[in-house]
């Protein structure tokens, strides 16, 4: 339906007028309607073709008969191989035996693009049913064909919508989207995944996060936010890791710890909700119960101290030392029975970069939040306060001997004016693997980089 809302809503002079999810949807019950799409399957014999015509909305079974198309049409048809682009004119039958419950009695056929039977197309069911919903090398070396299988569309689609949620959560709460460079001249999250690139006979950097840049224009905007790619020199290659990934990030003028926590927790569930709304249709396809994603949109996300996550840890003979950030496998363990996302605040202070803000009852700690996602995918959102006086930044920067120099426009921020702030980053495309169930990250982004591979 909402396809169909959509589509009234184009302009007239589009040059493709029917959409195969409409008819499935019984839009066009009994009429005449030209479809554009590509060959999913094909079967037949001489008098009679059967092809299962796609495009980005659905499927649907075309009969074309030889003596109502005619010889050429038919032979051309009968020629067609798997991903053969089409224009199929016909009249929609229900029936109830076809897949989908509709029909297309061809009665004209046009090859728009072929292919050649010599390379044909390489996505076959077999090398999927190999790969068996995960991602073997030879599919990843197909990227660029393997979107157009069922399983990467219905992901680009959540994925889509996951988009479209982080707009219109942070736009209907009078966020400004603002956008800050990629190319920079210093670390935010530590020097270890830094990606470095030559820059003109200097060092530049790309950036690990937006959140320097949005600090300096918080005293402009006070409640800002973006979407964009940040890149980290991520060796070890996990289920959870890319080298670019998309990062929601936000930053909020005299916000406290608590408040942007909020914020995360409300945006996650209104992202939840957003997508059982718009995509309940391609989570099924994808395997993925429902049922969670309405508990992850519809219950509150319990907070807990670092210093008990360790704790239970340790209950649970894990080997783990007070101090140390959590990494996968551990974040792994600790959310395996999780019913909803929890908040981890107040981390060590020796765990975190120098913008955490210092935990003013306890100098140990610093005032900072991490959002794991259940069932074992761990981390998704880091946050908190940030270090706003000149004094305790300068500080902070000097203890963890990191240059002062790139950083003095961020220094800056405190020097005029400064004001108790706080923010968070989201891992998108983390998001989007959890909600949709994903064995491993690479499967909802389009062409996912990590350290062996950036091509296609
Ligand atoms: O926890 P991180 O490193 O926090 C920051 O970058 C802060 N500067 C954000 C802020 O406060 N504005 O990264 C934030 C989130 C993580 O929780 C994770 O979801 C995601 O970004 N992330 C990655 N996602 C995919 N691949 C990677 N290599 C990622 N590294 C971080
Ligand atoms: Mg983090």
């Amino acid at each position: 339906m909402g396809d169909f809302e959509r589509q009234e809503a184009l302009p007239p002079t589009m040059s493709k007028e029917f959409w195969i999810g409409d008819v499935q949807a019984g839009s066009h019950d009994g009429e005449e309607v030209e479809l554009k799409g590509w060959v999913k399957r094909t079967r037949g014999s001489n008098k009679i073709r059967f092809v299962v015509l796609r495009d980005s909305t659905g499927t649907i079974q075309c009969v074309a008969k030889r003596e109502v198309i005619g010889d050429e049409a038919f032979e051309d048809l009968k020629a067609s191989l798997i991903e053969t682009s089409l224009i199929l004119k016909g009249t929609v039958n229900v029936d109830e035996r076809a897949p989908g419950g509709h029909e297309l009695v061809v009665s004209s056929s046009e090859v728009v693009g072929t292919v050649n039977p010599e390379t044909p197309f390489p996505i076959t069911e077999s090398a999927m049913a190999a790969a068996d919903g995960g991602e073997t090398e030879f599919l990843l070396d197909n990227r660029h064909l393997y979107l157009r299988t069922g399983r990467m569309t219905n992901m680009l689609k959540i994925r889509s919508s996951v988009f479209g949620a982080i707009h219109s959560y942070f736009r209907n709460r009078d966020f400004t989207e603002y956008q800050a460079p990629n190319f920079v001249a210093g670390a935010v999250e530590g020097g270890s995944t830094l990606f470095e690139v030559p820059y003109f006979g200097k060092k530049a950097y790309l950036t690990q996060s937006w959140q320097l840049y949005a600090e300096a224009a918080m005293p402009a905007l006070e409640r800002l936010y973006t979407i964009a790619p940040s890149f980290r020199a991520e060796k070890s290659r996990t289920r959870r890791h890319l080298t670019e990934f998309w990062h929601a990030e936000m930053e909020v003028a005299w916000a406290s710890n608590s408040e942007i926590m909020s914020h995360g927790e409300g945006l996650v569930r209104h992202i939840a909700k957003t997508v059982l709304d718009e995509r309940s249709d391609e989570l099924v396809s994808v395997d993925r119960d429902l049922e969670l994603i309405a508990r992850y949109a519809d219950n509150p996300y319990p907070r807990m101290r670092y210093d008990e996550a360790v704790e239970t840890l340790q209950g649970m003979g894990i080997d783990i030392e007070w101090g140390q950030d959590l990494d996968y496998s551990k974040e792994k363990v600790l959310t395996q029975d999780f019913d909803v996302p929890h908040f981890l605040t107040h981390y060590p202070k020796i765990a975190k970069p120098f913008y955490h803000r210092v935990d003013p009852d306890d100098g140990k700690y610093v005032l900072c939040h991490d959002l794991l996602a259940p069932e074992g995918y761990g981390e998704i959102i880091g946050g908190g306060e940030r270090t706003w006086s000149e004094k305790e930044i300068l500080q902070r920067i000097d203890e963890e001997g990191v240059p002062r120099e790139p950083y003095q426009f961020y220094i800056d921020t405190r020097t005029y004016g400064g004001v108790p702030h706080g923010g968070f980053g989201l891992g998108v495309d983390r998001v989007c693997s959890w909600l949709s169930g994903a064995d491993h990250i690479r499967e909802v982004i389009p062409f996912p980089r990590d350290s062996r591979r950036v091509t296609p």
